[in-house]
């Protein structure tokens, strides 16, 4: 199989031009995609998934870290080679399938192709084979506008696949569609997985787009938590190993880590800031219970007369008055 990319340690931060505030969208994430793998990156809204596939795609660059594509790395690559290598190598699909909608399903297909070069009556025939394999051959001649949620995600996927991309990043293809639909949508991308080896990377906020993968990715504020699937590579899970301070001074560690220190919640730690550069945290293992002093410690006195407990310091009963 072998590795089609490889991402290390992406971080992304947008900065604002009217304002001080930042946001730190990702916090040092890296991901290895296998040739073939149909894998999905799972998170809540604003835990950086589009931030993740417009980078791993080549649409932005990121603040810091690497994205090896076939071991070229698209970080580092000038912005027109860049524009050939999406035009190539990738295809995109988003929430609202992005196609143009004065255009018919035919042309939004045949317009990707005609921008890397390709013959009329190639591209005439790959067009229709490309609709036909999603379904939506009979639609053809439909406007992109007309077309219903689910056929203009399947026309957007056959763009997407038209100059036979290495990879297809979608991201909450099945957002803007029922249920119904979305499960044949999804039923159709394992099917393309599987029966043309094209290797899928999605992103969703649902658990249950996420149950079709082989690999599900947890991402939750930028960073990666964890992961499920099949043969999960335990080791995988352990790559996240730079922290970033995010906007409100906080610092979270990546759970792989928290599992290496076998801390728990509650626990305090000792904080000692070296060379005003590194910090050493340790666990204060224990702590005593702080000893409260009094300024007098108050015995108590029996009175021999009458029983009465007295003050240590009294000079007499307060009860009976004897004298002590
Ligand atoms: N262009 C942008 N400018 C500033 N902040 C952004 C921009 N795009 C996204 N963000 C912020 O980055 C974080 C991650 O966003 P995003 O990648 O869109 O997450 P998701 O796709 O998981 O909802 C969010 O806090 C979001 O508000
Ligand atoms: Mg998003």
């Amino acid at each position: 199989m072998g590795t089609l990319l490889s991402a290390k340690n992406l971080y992304h931060i947008y900065r604002s031009r009217t304002e001080q505030a930042s946001v730190v969208a990702l916090k040092g994430v890296s991901l290895d995609i296998d040739k073939g793998e149909y894998i999905v990156i799972v998170g809540p809204s604003g835990s950086g998934k589009t931030t993740l596939l417009r980078i791993l795609g080549g649409l932005m660059r990121p603040t810091a870290g690497t994205v090896l594509f076939d071991n070229q790395d698209i970080t580092k690559t000038p912005e027109e080679d860049l524009t050939m290598f999406r035009r190539k190598t990738v295809g995109f699909v988003f929430q609202e399938g992005n196609l143009q909608p004065d255009l018919s399903a035919f042309k939004n297909v045949a317009k990707s192709l005609s921008l890397n070069e390709v013959p009329y009556q190639f591209r005439k025939r790959r067009t229709l084979e490309l609709l036909k394999t999603m379904g939506v051959a009979q639609r053809k001649n439909q406007l992109a506008v007309r077309l219903s949620g689910g056929e203009r995600q399947r026309v957007a996927l056959a763009r997407a696949m038209a100059n036979y991309p290495e990879l297809i990043l979608a991201d909450e293809p099945t957002g803007n569609v029922d249920y119904e639909t979305s499960v044949r949508l999804l039923e159709l991308f394992r099917q393309l997985n599987k029966d043309l080896g094209m290797t899928f990377l999605f992103a969703t906020h649902s658990n249950h787009v996420a149950g079709y993968a082989d690999r599900s990715v947890e991402l939750r504020d930028g960073l990666f938590l964890g992961q499920h699937g099949r043969d999960i590579d335990l080791t995988r899970l352990d790559m996240t190993r730079m922290v970033v301070m995010d906007n409100d001074n906080r610092v979270t560690f990546p759970e792989s880590i928290i599992q290496q220190i076998e801390t728990k919640i509650g626990t305090l730690w000792n904080v000692e800031v070296l060379e005003k550069k590194r910090i050493v945290l340790s666990p204060i293992e224990e702590w005593s219970e702080v000893e409260i002093e009094t300024k007098e410690t108050i015995e108590i006195k029996e009175c021999p007369v009458c029983r009465e407990k007295n003050a240590s310091n009294a000079k007499s009963c307060v009860k009976c008055g004897a004298k002590f």
